[in-house]
């Protein structure tokens, strides 16, 4: 790939779904992009560019492009205080405000499951001990392949030693077929969670109700500054008041114009 088309492809990304591409990033976008070169039988990079930034290719083709640069590194129990803060403080907190109803949660760029699973796993414990503790989860990404694999909820058992064995026993169902070592989440959990591709650039996320809890993590990070801002802010309009907001742990909004205050190391509140 020549420092020209690099050059191209970084505007096109950077520009459709806010991933950054600093020089540093050639080698691995190159990798990355000549998969598809090849299940097109194309001979060049800028051929590429071109039919991915034609009308017909933008069709059949960025779905598969922007499936092919995200980066969707992800664990059951990824940063755990995170859930512990969940339901010590916030679930508490909101059922003592709130009407009894359903808490609604959305994972943003959920990847491949882990983190929406964990979420409804944590929550399903802290709901079997409560009365009126109802709630449920959107989880969402622009990766289609990500996705795909979260709806099916199916693992390979070396992904699940983050879960607590208690949990692992509740929630998780082995397959019959004994030389496959594959987990699946139970469908109790599985039917909490609804999946959808959504890109945070849209200019509207169609999303018609507020969430009480937001998780962001690990996403902003591969944002420039500006484009964070103007995400957390439509993430903010998805908030209710009073509602919070999970970051990963190197993201902060420090510096940001954004209508939150920080409660903890990368959780913040929309205040009431
Ligand atoms: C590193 S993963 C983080 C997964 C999970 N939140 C966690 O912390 O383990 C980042 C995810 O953000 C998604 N992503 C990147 N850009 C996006 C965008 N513009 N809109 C929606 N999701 C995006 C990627 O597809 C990827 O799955």
């Amino acid at each position: 790939m020549s420092a020209r088309d690099f050059r191209l492809f970084s505007r096109l990304i950077e520009g459709i779904c806010g991933i950054k591409m600093p020089d540093a990033k050639k080698n691995m976008l190159e990798s990355r992009l000549r998969k598809r070169l090849r299940s097109l039988e194309m001979d060049s990079f800028r051929d590429y560019y071109d039919y991915v930034s034609s009308p017909e290719g933008e069709r059949a083709e960025m779905t598969m492009m922007i499936d092919a640069v995200t980066t969707n590194k992800t664990d059951f129990f990824r940063e755990p205080a995170h859930f512990v803060f969940l339901t010590e403080k916030v679930m508490p907190d909101l059922l003592a405000k709130m009407a009894p109803g359903q808490m609604r949660i959305w994972s943003a760029g959920c990847s491949s499951g882990e983190e929406p699973y964990t979420l409804a796993m944590v929550l399903s414990e802290y709901a079997s001990t409560r009365e009126y503790c109802n709630f449920s989860i959107l989880a969402t990404d622009i990766c289609t392949e990500v996705l795909e694999k979260a709806y099916r909820g199916i693992y390979e058992e070396d992904r699940i030693a983050p879960i607590p064995p208690d949990l692992r026993k509740k929630y998780l169902l082995r397959s019959r077929d004994r030389s496959r070592s594959v987990v699946r989440l139970v469908p109790e959990i599985r039917s909490k969670i609804s999946f959808q591709r959504l890109n945070f650039l849209a200019s509207s996320y169609g999303l018609e109700q507020t969430f009480q809890v937001i998780f962001c993590r690990n996403v902003l990070i591969y944002f420039d500054r500006p484009t964070q801002e103007r995400v957390l802010n439509n993430f903010c309009r998805h908030l209710q008041p009073g509602g919070h907001l999970f970051l990963g742990h190197s993201e902060t909004i420090n510096g940001l114009d954004v209508p939150l205050v920080q409660v903890n190391s990368t959780i913040y509140r929309k205040p009431e």
